[in-house]
């Protein structure tokens, strides 16, 4: 006789939009059919959860995958292993690579990369530029399209809009919420002078709070004056956080697991440019104000930032080292061992993690565990400690920020579409990845 279910996960404590619960889940046909007290014997294939926590599939909406152009740091087959023995189901991809990603045709090139190569699903975002200003219409409405991104100030690759008019031009011609890096580039400008050769802690001093600010307020001000929906990417300040507070009608606000993990100017005594990040890693005000932020609800997601650079780029001397960290694989442990220190109920994790990409991009079928959406489910257990290494890093870079760090809280299980990729830290193959679908 034929299954009823392709799938069935049982006796796992299921935290979703009903509250936390013991539920069985079925799955057929890569979608949640059944939520409830299933039978023995109807499955093709049973997970046993019991002692787990069965989460919606986490969506990382900030990485950069490097592929294609810059392969030597990461490529999406190596980023999307590192998603999913981390407990990620989807990412969404940043355009700054070579060529960047600012045309239909180097969006269906990575969409074709991707597909069944990578082992999460996935979109990917559009860069914005002067150039591609009159398409933004249609380039945000591309299969596999996450929307626009802009970088307001200089980071990684060379896609930057600094003026006024330019971002005017493009947010005019927004319809779905676009994506923001808010430095002002014009202040960065004025105050390279603060960089201190070989000290990485005058990083922050260089990216201070007021280019954050600056950007940020230019940025919500077009906004507003075209009532558009703009995401500001990995907020790092406490002024940003006050401002945005009072604009929630235009703005979605992003947090980093290392902006709320990591704090000036222990970090850069530690970890010398391997703390070098866009916009920086700040002092514990900074940190506070962005747990603050996140325990009143004015932060809508977390997104790791993911990016990839080689020991050889992180070791050249300051300013020379280049900015960014692995960050795709470590997002759930990391903010696991923050719901054990009681920092965040995991419920709030599943918020910025599932169902808050979900309601500000609109996505189809992911980041609920409710009967009709996509079997997209990351398995935790909440009391299992591990010790995370670099060795653990699947990323081509190799190294991870958290390098030694003991946490509470581990991803066991990756399922996307109900085909299990990662279980106790072994991948599944062939890929499963395909593109996000939007509304
Ligand atoms: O530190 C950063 N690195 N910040 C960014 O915004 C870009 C990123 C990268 O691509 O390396």
């Amino acid at each position: 006789m034929a299954s009823t279910y392709d799938l069935v996960l049982t006796g796992g404590t299921v935290v979703n939009h009903d509250g936390v619960g013991q539920h069985d889940i079925g799955v057929r046909g890569g979608r949640i059919v059944a939520i409830g007290a299933i039978g023995a014997g109807q499955a093709a294939e049973t997970i046993d959860a019991k002692g787990l926590h069965i989460l919606p599939g986490v969506i990382d909406s900030q990485v950069h995958f490097r592929e294609p152009g810059l392969e030597h740091k990461e490529d999406l087959e190596s980023g999307s292993r590192g998603a999913v023995m981390g407990g990620v189901t989807c990412v969404f991809e940043m355009p700054n690579t070579k060529p960047l990603t600012t045309s239909a045709e180097t969006l269906a090139d990575k969409v074709e990369r991707a597909t069944h190569r990578m082992f999460c699903d996935f979109a990917f975002y559009v860069g914005g530029t002067r150039e591609n200003v009159d398409d933004i219409p249609q380039l945000e409405r591309l299969p596999g399209s996450a929307g626009i991104k802009v970088f307001m100030g200089s980071s990684t690759g060379n896609l930057l809009v600094e003026d006024d008019p330019s971002l005017d031009r493009i947010i005019a011609k927004l319809s779905r919420r676009a994506a923001f890096h808010a430095e002002d580039e014009m202040r960065l400008n004025a105050r390279k002078g603060e960089r201190i050769p070989g000290d990485p802690s005058s990083h922050y001093v260089w990216r201070d709070e007021e280019a954050a600010l600056l950007a940020t307020t230019r940025l919500v001000g077009l906004a507003e004056k075209y009532g558009r929906r703009v995401h500001v990417l990995h907020i790092s300040t406490a002024a940003e956080m006050a401002f945005l507070a009072d604009h929630k009608d235009w703005a979605s606000v992003e947090v980093t697991p290392h902006h709320l993990t990591l704090v000036a100017p222990d970090c850069y005594e530690r970890l010398g440019t391997y703390a070098q990040m866009n916009p920086p890693v700040r002092d514990a005000r900074h940190r506070d104000a962005i747990w603050a932020a996140l325990a009143n609800g004015v932060v809508d997601v977390l997104g790791s930032d993911h990016a990839p650079h080689t020991r050889e780029e992180k070791d050249h001397p300051y300013p020379d080292s280049h900015s960014g960290m692995t960050g795709v694989q470590t997002l759930v442990p990391i903010m696991l061992d923050h719901v054990n220190a009681g920092r965040l109920s995991l419920q709030r994790f599943v918020d910025l993690t599932s169902h808050g990409p979900q309601r500000l991009f609109n996505m189809r079928g992911k980041g609920r565990i409710a009967v009709g959406y996509d079997a997209d489910f990351t398995v935790v257990d909440l009391k299992r400690s591990e010790t995370i290494d670099n060795a653990w890093i699947e990323s081509r870079a190799g190294w991870t920020p958290y390098h030694g760090t003991r946490v509470t809280g581990w991803p066991i299980g990756t399922i996307v579409r109900g085909h299990r990729v990662m279980w106790d830290g072994e991948l599944t193959r062939p890929a499963v990845g395909e593109a996000a679908r939007f509304l």
